[in-house]
């Protein structure tokens, strides 16, 4: 059975595409964004397993933490809003993929990550901005703002791997 509402694609990068298109997020946004959160966990875990260097894997893994963090959030900002919603295993979440990274983690892929990390918390500013449960909206902003430090520790693993 699929966790998503109805009516969202089950491609991750359209499901990101069509968030991207929303200036507030509704609560069904949210439980998006929390699937979608959830699989960013599942990327820089795989991502961490790609990469040789331990100091590498443990940005990568931080990351990873973060993002499920991330997804926990958003269940309290549903919660906050009247809504409620249970993350389901990885395995019932259409947006996480299994994945093997081993040779695909470079510069050029990293950089990419990095960018889509700074993207993602200017989103998450502007949902923030318009929301008007004050409450939600910081959950919003403290989200971006890991968004920033998950692009700065990509960096980093990229002046690793270098
Ligand atoms: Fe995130
Ligand atoms: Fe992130």
């Amino acid at each position: 059975m699929t966790s998503i509402p109805s009516g969202y694609p089950s491609d991750q990068l359209e499901a990101f595409a069509l968030l991207a298109t929303r200036e507030k997020l509704s609560i069904d946004d949210m439980k998006i964004l929390a699937l979608l959160e959830a699989a960013g966990e599942a990327f820089y875990f795989a991502a961490a397993d790609a990469v040789e260097r331990e100091e590498a894997k443990d940005l990568l893994r931080r990351n990873g933490q973060e993002e499920r963090g991330h997804a926990h959030r958003l269940l309290k900002a549903i919660e906050l809003l009247g809504g409620e919603f249970t993350l389901p295993a990885d395995v019932d979440n259409p947006y996480v993929q299994p994945m093997d990274l081993a040779g695909i983690i470079n510069a050029d892929l990293l950089n990419i990550i990095q960018q889509s990390e700074q993207d993602g918390d200017l989103q998450y500013q502007a949902w923030a901005d318009a929301e008007s449960n004050q409450h939600v909206a910081k959950i919003l902003r403290q989200n971006g703002a890991e968004e920033t430090r998950h692009g700065e520790r990509v960096a980093q693993v990229v002046a690793l791997l270098g």
